[in-house]
Parts: C-alpha cells; sequence; structure tokens
C-alpha cells in the first residue's frame, strides 16, 4: 500500500511510544511508592489472568537494550511517561534523587543514540498516597502534579524540549472513576466529573510549572479522541452521537481552547463543577501542540436508560477488527487530525500512539509475522499523510507500542508492540511490523537526502 511520504515534512518526528507502568517493572525499588496501578492490579478480579506490572518487560534494568531496538527500527524520537511515584514517592515532598536519575541517564543514552524524548508527566500512575488523600476529585492533587512537574522539568528541561502533561485524561476520569475498569476503579458520575475538572486545572497548571522550569519548553497534552458517528438518522442517535462527541472530545477539547465546559454536557451530567474564580484561564494555557491518540471509530445510537451519556456501541458489519475486538478503520483518524485543523485551530499535531493488538507468536525460525498489524500501520500512516497533503500541520507518528507490555486490565495477553516480549525469559523480537516500519523511515529519510 502507498504512503504519500512527500506528504510529511523532512523533519518529521518517527517514534514509538510506551508508558511507565507498563513496561518498567522495578515497582519497588529504588524508592519507588506504590501507585494506583500496583494497587489496582494487585486487586482480584480486576486484571485479566491476574496479571500486574511488578516486572512488565524490565525495562527499568533492560533500557540499553530498549534503545538498541530504537535504534534498529531507525526511529528518531521516543514517546515515554515518567513515575510520578519514582520521583516523588509521597506525592507531595521530598524528591527522591534515584528515581530522577534513572530518567536523567536515560535521556542522556536517548539523545546520545540521535533520539528526541517526548515526555509525559501522567501517564496514569498516580501516587498511591495521593489517591488515599483524595485523588483526583481532590482538588490538592492538581497542585500537587503542578509540583512534580516543576520537579522534573528542572531536572530534565535543559535537554528535554518536548513535554505532555497528561496522557488521555478521558481514561483516569471516566474509565477509571465511572467506569471502574481502570484504577483507581470507582463508577460515580459526580466523583467522576470532579476527577476531569481537576485533571484540566492540574494539567494548566503544570504546563505553566514546565515554562517556568523549562523556558524552551514545547508543551501540549494528548487525548485519545473518538471519530463518532450515528448508527442511523434517527434524531435520538443523532444526539446520542453528539453526546458521545461531548463526552469524549469536546469536554477535553474545549476548555483548554478557552471554550469552557460544553454547556450540553454540563446538562448531561447534571453535575456542579468545582469551579473557583481563575481556573477556566488557568486550563486555557497556550499550548505549543495538540497529542492524538487514535485507535478505531465509534458507532452509536442513543441508550436512554444508560448511564451517562446514554450511548450504546453499533457493532459494524464487515469491518476488520483487531485482536481487542477494536474497529479497524483509518478513516476515523484523517478526520479528527482535520477537526483538530479546522475547529480548534491546531498550529501543530502529532499523533502520539496508534497501534493495533493480535495473538502474534515467535515461530520456530525466530520471527514473527503479523501481516494484520502491518496492515494496519500502514493504512493509518497512509491517512495520516493524506491529512498533511490536505494541510494538517503534522509533526510527527508515534507508533504504540515499541514492546508488548502490560495492557492495563488486559494484562499481557494483548500484545500491541513491534517488538514482540517472552516474558518468560524477556527475550525481544522485532516482529514484521517493526521491519516494515524502518523501511517506511528508511524510504521516508531517502526522499529527503535525494530532494537536498
Ligand atoms: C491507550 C493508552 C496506552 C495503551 C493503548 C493501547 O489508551 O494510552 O497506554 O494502553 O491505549
Amino acid at each position: 500500500m502507498t504512503i504519500d511520504l512527500a506528504a510529511l515534512p523532512e523533519d518529521f518526528l518517527w517514534g514509538t511510544a510506551t508508558s511507565a507502568y507498563q513496561i518498567e517493572g522495578a515497582v519497588a525499588e529504588d524508592g519507588r511508592s506504590p501507585s494506583i496501578w500496583d494497587t489496582f492490579s494487585h486487586t482480584p478480579g480486576k486484571i485479566d489472568n491476574g496479571d500486574h506490572g511488578d516486572i512488565a518487560c524490565d525495562h527499568y534494568h533492560r533500557w540499553r537494550e530498549d534503545i538498541g531496538l530504537m535504534r534498529q527500527l531507525g526511529t528518531n524520537a521516543y514517546r515515554l511517561s515518567i513515575a510520578w511515584p519514582r520521583v516523588v514517592p509521597g506525592g507531595d515532598g521530598p524528591v527522591n534523587a534515584k528515581g530522577l536519575d534513572f530518567y536523567d541517564q536515560l535521556i542522556d543514552a536517548l539523545l546520545e543514540a540521535g533520539i528526541t524524548p517526548s515526555v509525559t508527566l501522567y501517564h496514569w500512575d498516580l501516587p498511591q498516597v495521593l489517591q488515599d488523600r483524595g485523588g483526583w476529585p481532590a482538588r490538592d492533587t492538581a497542585h500537587h502534579f503542578a509540583s512534580y512537574a516543576s520537579v522534573v522539568a528542572e531536572r530534565l528541561g535543559d535537554r528535554v524540549q518536548h513535554w505532555t502533561t497528561l496522557n488521555e485524561p478521558l481514561c483516569s476520569a471516566w474509565i477509571g472513576h465511572l467506569e471502574g475498569r481502570m484504577a483507581p476503579g470507582f463508577a460515580d458520575l459526580e466523583v467522576a466529573v470532579r476527577a476531569s475538572y481537576h485533571l484540566l486545572l492540574g494539567h494548566g497548571l503544570a504546563v505553566q510549572a514546565i515554562r517556568a522550569a523549562a523556558p524552551g519548553a514545547q508543551v501540549g497534552i494528548v487525548n485519545n479522541l473518538s471519530s463518532v458517528e450515528a448508527a442511523t438518522d434517527r434524531p435520538e442517535d443523532v444526539a446520542a452521537a453528539r453526546r458521545l462527541d461531548g463526552h469524549t472530545n469536546r469536554w477535553w477539547l474545549d476548555p483548554v481552547h478557552g471554550r469552557g465546559f460544553p454547556a450540553d454536557m454540563r446538562e448531561v451530567y447534571g453535575v456542579e463543577l468545582p469551579e473557583l474564580p481563575g481556573d477556566l484561564e488557568t486550563m486555557a494555557q497556550p499550548l505549543d501542540w495538540l497529542g492524538l491518540n487514535y485507535y478505531f471509530p465509534s458507532t452509536v445510537a442513543d441508550d436512554p436508560s444508560g448511564p451517562a451519556p446514554r450511548v450504546r456501541t453499533v457493532r459494524r458489519l464487515g469491518v476488520p477488527r483487531t485482536g481487542m475486538d477494536w474497529e479497524v478503520d483509518a478513516s476515523g483518524i484523517e478526520r479528527l487530525l482535520l477537526r483538530l485543523t479546522d475547529d480548534y485551530g491546531a498550529r501543530k499535531l502529532y499523533v502520539t500512539e496508534n497501534g493495533s493488538a493480535y495473538p502474534d507468536v515467535v515461530r520456530p525460525d525466530g520471527t514473527v509475522d503479523d501481516p494484520e498489524r502491518t496492515r494496519y500501520l500502514e493504512q493509518h500512516l497512509a491517512a495520516c499523510a493524506a491529512a498533511a497533503g490536505k494541510g494538517v500541520p503534522l509533526a510527527g507518528y508515534f507508533a504504540w507500542s515499541l514492546l508488548d507490555n502490560f495492557e492495563w486490565a488486559y494484562g499481557y495477553d494483548k500484545r500491541f508492540g513491534l517488538v514482540h516480549v517472552d516474558y518468560e525469559t524477556q527475550r525481544r523480537t522485532v516482529k514484521g511490523t517493526g521491519h516494515r516500519y524502518a523501511d517506511i523511515i528508511r524510504a521516508h529519510g531517502e526522499r529527503r537526502r535525494s530532494a537536498a
């Protein structure tokens, strides 16, 4: 399949992405305190197969080898997250030097390998001590987040330019506090709305803190947005699609763009926001870029008796699905990139995650052949290039994920890596898709060289 590489800028970032709890392991080493994900994954019944992140990909000890894999793929960027409980184990207060040292050496080694680090401060691993003091539904957590952000930016800001405050606050708020399928595992609308509010407040405060500590920082936020369609043109279903759009897109985008919280959704939730004067201005700090995580589109119908936002997902027949049972449809990524550009005036965009899980096996000859994932990658890159061709300021793409890893409530069964991990031996094997990605990156580089 052809990807219009000419549409992508010369200095395009070709990356992979991971997050701390999903790969690091070493949960009790060098002063790290437990996070809400340690608690949740050790709560019986929460994670498939009783899996947890205690060891994960053992990246905490194998990071040199993992940087070697990035080089092998030819990537020039890497999106990682910092574990708050490693750096500030008490949630606020004293800094754990060893925790910061780990990331310091990782950043140096990435730069030495010619790989631009893109650092996410919060990929869901809130220190458990802060959960015990109220977690994101409590306002103080937003302030603690900003203090932690400033500690990290002060230490790494001389070398790290790309900063993300939050990864997918939607999942923290809605899946963690409304649906209960992720840590901390609540199912309460009022609590979830409060969490969403303080996440966005924490984002705004952290943007200010990062900029104060590292003046050249390029700061953004990463959202997993939904490309939503109504299942039919019945007015009820069209309204349901509008509600899902509010729940997954506008609730997260509007406040950071200075538009406040969408009035229709405030009505749908019917929950009073814990608003104080000045908060909306804090949430709306100008951003240098926006990150989009995209996996699948959503087709929905009205579900009048369901919980907010009262929609149900409709399965489209004949659409291929990944091992997550997620639809494969790359048109959604193009639509969302165009929308961020046209409706929200984005001046710089990154696809900060995109990828697919399939049940891979290492063949007797030691290779992993994953043609479905390769097709998924090609289709989505082609859609990104098409969007760029239509004027979307797309500056990079980060494949989810570098490695197979701890896929949250699904444990280790769902494999998203470009590199296969054998969890018994920690042996890494580049999959067919990893090789294909390397070819695409090389081809883009060659185009650039021959144009010069
Ligand atoms: C995203 C998460 C990431 C990973 C992928 C599959 O929602 O940000 O950590 O689990 O989904």
